[in-house]
């Protein structure tokens, strides 16, 4: 009897073993490069980071964010001036919980480079700064560059949560 036990156990304990292995196996997708995150760096900075900060946090309208709003172009301080100062947060699983798929938030980064386009912009930039994004609040970066048509969940992607909350 007491040896069925143990038969037993050991077959419980090797089965958890393996569904533990299978999970770890499992890695969440990996929707853009490394190179298209840093190139979406440069472009973001460029032109995105002047009002929604390094950093991705936002302008909350305190007196010392940098750069300050006086610095800025004209077009950029109206458009701020008509927002109170504010700009959201483009990180964290707030923001990216606004999106179904890597797609509903390309396709948003998309329309903002059209109306604030980053420096040498070309019709892959938008897909440069979605990258650089994703990977802020902590995405995976692989093999596979992001493309126009790359619509996978954000829930899938199982970001990383230490960066989320930057
Ligand atoms: C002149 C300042 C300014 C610049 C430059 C700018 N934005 Fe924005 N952005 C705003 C303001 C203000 C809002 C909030 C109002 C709105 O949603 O349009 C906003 C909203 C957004 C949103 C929606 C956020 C949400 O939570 O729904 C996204 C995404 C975004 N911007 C991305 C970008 C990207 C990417 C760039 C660069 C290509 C950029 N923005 C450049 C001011 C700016």
């Amino acid at each position: 009897m007491i040896n069925r036990l143990l038969v037993a156990a050991t077959a419980v304990a090797a089965c958890g073993c393996f569904v533990l292995i299978g999970q770890q196996q499992a890695e969440p997708p990996a929707v853009y490069t490394l190179d298209q995150a840093a190139a979406g760096k440069t472009a973001y900075e460029s032109s995105c980071g002047k009002c929604h900060l390094e950093g991705l946090t936002g302008r909350r309208g305190d007196p010392g964010e940098v750069p300050p709003v006086s610095s800025l172009p004209e077009n950029m301080q109206k458009t701020l001036a008509d927002a109170g100062g504010k700009t959201p947060p483009l990180i964290g699983s707030a923001f990216m919980a606004k999106w179904k798929t890597t797609q509903d938030l390309s396709l948003r980064i998309k329309s903002a480079a059209g109306a604030f386009p980053p420096e040498n912009s070309n019709e892959e930039t938008y897909l440069k700064v979605t990258a650089y994004i994703l990977q802020s609040s902590g995405a995976r970066s692989g093999t596979q560059a992001l493309t126009a048509d790359t619509a996978v969940p954000i829930q899938s992607l199982d970001m990383n949560h230490s960066a989320q909350n930057r």
